[in-house]
């Protein structure tokens, strides 16, 4: 058979031997001084792969578990971080003078393993091991590593790898977290062991400011004195050395056939993750610090954290995000900035000076804070007032007044019962707070604002409720039975954090509603009713039981979550849990008191749910 006679069979026998080749060539763990990696070849061992991958166009070498183990893309170390290529095709990986190297489209080195190498290069050769550390050795006999990719890890620490601080260099191996969900250059959180000798962990943001710490290491009963979660003893083996050159910390799981590694999150916090078979999602056995809040400066300047609503960051009224993209990228560090400037010190615009404070309550501020000493309220706030640089005021009880000059920092919404709370006054332009203060209108509108939670994490709840649902239907299993409510973990490796969303019993449910009873019917809306019923800690709850008709497919379905999406001005009362046993799926509410309860129960998120449902 000709070839040239016949381009398109040419074409596929070339493709087909570029295929071989690519996945022939590196079959092997290891990298020897004749050899390259380029374009979609990889190297594998254990449980690991070694090759390019790509986010967003930006190409990286780095590991992965590989599909068999994990079969979500699962990158555990990256050594471009900070340099990617833009082809992988025309980059490639080898070995050049002793190092590692890879060399970008345009030949030039991005990324070296930089020793100075006293070796000569025929011999050396670089070996993936099963444990995912890439290493470089003499050659094929040696023991002795160069190099090791577990000396300057990312964001994941793998067993076998240390965190640790060299006391003789002042070195540290430590974790740093990505900068976003899809760029792995470092970003502004990194776990470290305490240089100072107290054997904890730290996290730290920007390398410089701590916000978290272990607690010391009792080596005697094998726990860190502020995080007993991060003992799991049944999962890892960690051991701690200290001496005159430095410390670390190892670990090792106990079963080595789980695949359950540390990540450093973008959104700060340390995570133990794993993975209970390779196609399911990871689960979160826990985040370090507990509260997301506490993960410094999370928010950025003018952003507000609140732990409760199910969007983590928002801006504070006024406000807007600097860098929306960021933002979707879960980098909030950007902050938000002012719809309106201030038109401080422009004595052409003195209208509504005394509108130039919004008032907020439940807040807390964490940075920054001066303390001035005046009487009363009205001072305070002058004080604030007639300082161009002064943002912000809080005033107490007498004496207790305090400002904030420039950048709110760390500002936290918290429940309107917490102890903590304060009322906050944020300077806005006089412009911008009329417009806000129109654009509520009318009094009724207000408990609406603040149930105006994320629409998406609310339905987020809501869809996986149903799919829960629907599953159970599908099993038709004997229920559990459960009284109480259990708390169920969602969307774990979602790139979303682990959110807890309660599971209520359906026999305390039936309780609180006396089994449906017309007394208990706050109405009915075009898909089943609603009732009122208390709950744990005399909580009134709005409690909606979705009919049991719900013959849709799983394509409508997405369809309409598509559909979802794009309504953006959607808004929600606070979902509470659910219930789903006996082929009911019952959602529950807080209970909102006045008329928006059932505007917004049969209103707005009917609409939604008769989408949905
Ligand atoms: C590459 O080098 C190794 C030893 O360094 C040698 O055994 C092997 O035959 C070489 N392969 C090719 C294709 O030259
Ligand atoms: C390491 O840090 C300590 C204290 O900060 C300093 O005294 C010492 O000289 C440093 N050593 C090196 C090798 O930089
Ligand atoms: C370590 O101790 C020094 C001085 O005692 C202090 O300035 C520094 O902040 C400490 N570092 C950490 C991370 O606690
Ligand atoms: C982090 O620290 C460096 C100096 O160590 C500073 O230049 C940089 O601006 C800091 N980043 C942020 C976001 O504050
Ligand atoms: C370490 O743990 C043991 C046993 O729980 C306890 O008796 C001891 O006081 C602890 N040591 C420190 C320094 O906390
Ligand atoms: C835990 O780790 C230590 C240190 O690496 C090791 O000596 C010990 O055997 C491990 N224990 C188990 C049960 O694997
Ligand atoms: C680290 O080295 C310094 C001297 O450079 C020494 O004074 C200090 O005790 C060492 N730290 C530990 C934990 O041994
Ligand atoms: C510390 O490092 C020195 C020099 O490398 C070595 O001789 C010594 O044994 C080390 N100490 C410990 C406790 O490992
Ligand atoms: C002062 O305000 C006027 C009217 O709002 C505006 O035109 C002018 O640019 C402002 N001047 C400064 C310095 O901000
Ligand atoms: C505003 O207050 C800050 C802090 O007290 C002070 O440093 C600054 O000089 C003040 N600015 C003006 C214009 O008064």
């Amino acid at each position: 058979m000709d070839t040239k006679t016949n381009p398109m069979l040419a074409f596929i026998v070339v493709l087909l031997c570029l295929f071989l080749e690519s996945r022939i060539s590196f079959a092997a763990d290891t990298i020897t001084a004749n050899q390259s990696l380029s374009g979609d070849q990889t190297v594998v061992s254990g449980d690991f792969e070694l090759g390019f991958f790509e986010l967003d166009g930006r190409h990286y070498i780095g590991t992965w578990y590989s599909r068999r183990v994990v079969s979500a893309n699962t990158i555990v170390w990256v050594a471009n971080r900070e340099k990617p290529i833009s082809d992988r095709f025309s980059a490639v990986l080898k070995i050049k003078d002793g190092n590692v190297v890879l060399f970008n489209e345009a030949k030039t080195p991005v990324w070296s393993t930089h020793l100075t190498s006293t070796t000569t290069s025929a011999s050396v050769q670089a070996v993936l091991l099963d444990s995912g550390n890439l290493v470089l050795r003499a050659h094929s006999s040696s023991s002795e590593f160069l190099w090791q990719s577990f000396h300057h890890p990312a964001h994941t620490w793998l067993p076998g790898a240390k965190v640790a601080f060299n006391n003789i260099t002042n070195q540290t191996q430590i974790l740093t977290s990505w900068k976003n969900s899809r760029n792995p250059a470092p970003g502004l959180y990194s776990l470290e062991v305490d240089p100072n000798g107290s054997n904890s962990f730290i996290l730290l943001w920007n390398r410089s400011k701590q916000y978290w710490t272990s607690g010391s290491w009792n080596a005697s009963s094998n726990i860190f004195s502020l995080s007993p979660e991060m003992r799991l003893n049944y999962v890892y083996n960690y051991s701690f050395v200290s001496n005159e050159n430095g410390s670390y910390f190892t670990y090792s799981l106990y079963d080595p056939k789980k695949v359950s590694p540390f990540m450093m999150s973008v959104s700060g916090q340390i995570q133990q993750l794993i993975w209970f078979t390779p196609s399911r999602p990871s689960k979160i056995f826990w985040s370090l610090p507990r509260q997301q809040c506490a993960v410094h400066l999370i928010c950025g300047a003018f952003g507000s954290c609140n732990e409760k609503s199910g969007v983590l960051c928002n801006c504070l009224m006024g406000f807007k995000q600097k860098s929306p993209r960021d933002w979707a990228l879960q980098d909030y560090s950007g902050g938000c900035q002012r719809k309106t400037n201030l038109q401080c010190g422009n004595s052409t615009s003195v209208i509504g000076t005394k509108y130039q404070f919004l008032e907020m309550h439940s807040m807390s501020m964490s940075e920054n804070e001066l303390h001035v000493k005046v009487g009363s309220a009205k001072k305070c706030e002058s004080i604030c007032l007639n300082n161009c640089s002064c943002t912000a005021y809080a005033y107490e009880s007498s004496n207790a007044c305090s400002i904030w000059i420039g950048d709110l920092l760390g500002v936290q919404e918290l429940v309107a019962d917490d102890a903590g709370g304060r009322t906050l006054y944020i300077r806005l332009a006089a412009s911008e707070l009329m417009h806000l203060q129109n654009g509520k209108g009318d009094a009724d509108k207000r408990p609406l604002i603040i149930a105006m939670v994320s629409a998406a994490a609310e339905l987020l709840m809501i869809i996986f409720c149903y799919f829960l649902w629907k599953k159970r239907l599908g099993k038709r299993r004997t229920q559990r039975r459960k009284y109480g409510a259990t708390k169920i973990n969602y969307g774990a490796g979602s790139g979303k954090n682990d959110t807890e969303l309660p599971l209520f019993g359906l026999k305390s449910i039936l309780n609180t509603i006396n089994n449906f009873s017309e007394a208990n019917k706050l109405g009915e809306g075009g898909f089943g009713p609603v009732y009122k019923g208390i709950l744990l800690e005399n909580q009134e709850v709005a409690i909606k039981r979705l009919s049991k008709k719900s013959g849709q497919g799983h394509e409508e379905f997405m369809n309409e979550l598509n559909l979802i999406a794009k309504l953006h001005h959607t808004s929600l009362v606070r979902l509470l849990g659910c219930c789903i046993e006996e082929e009911e799926l019952i959602l529950i509410y807080e209970f909102m008191h006045h008329r928006s309860l059932d505007k917004l129960l049969f209103g707005i998120s009917s609409f939604l749910l008769r989408l949905i449902l």
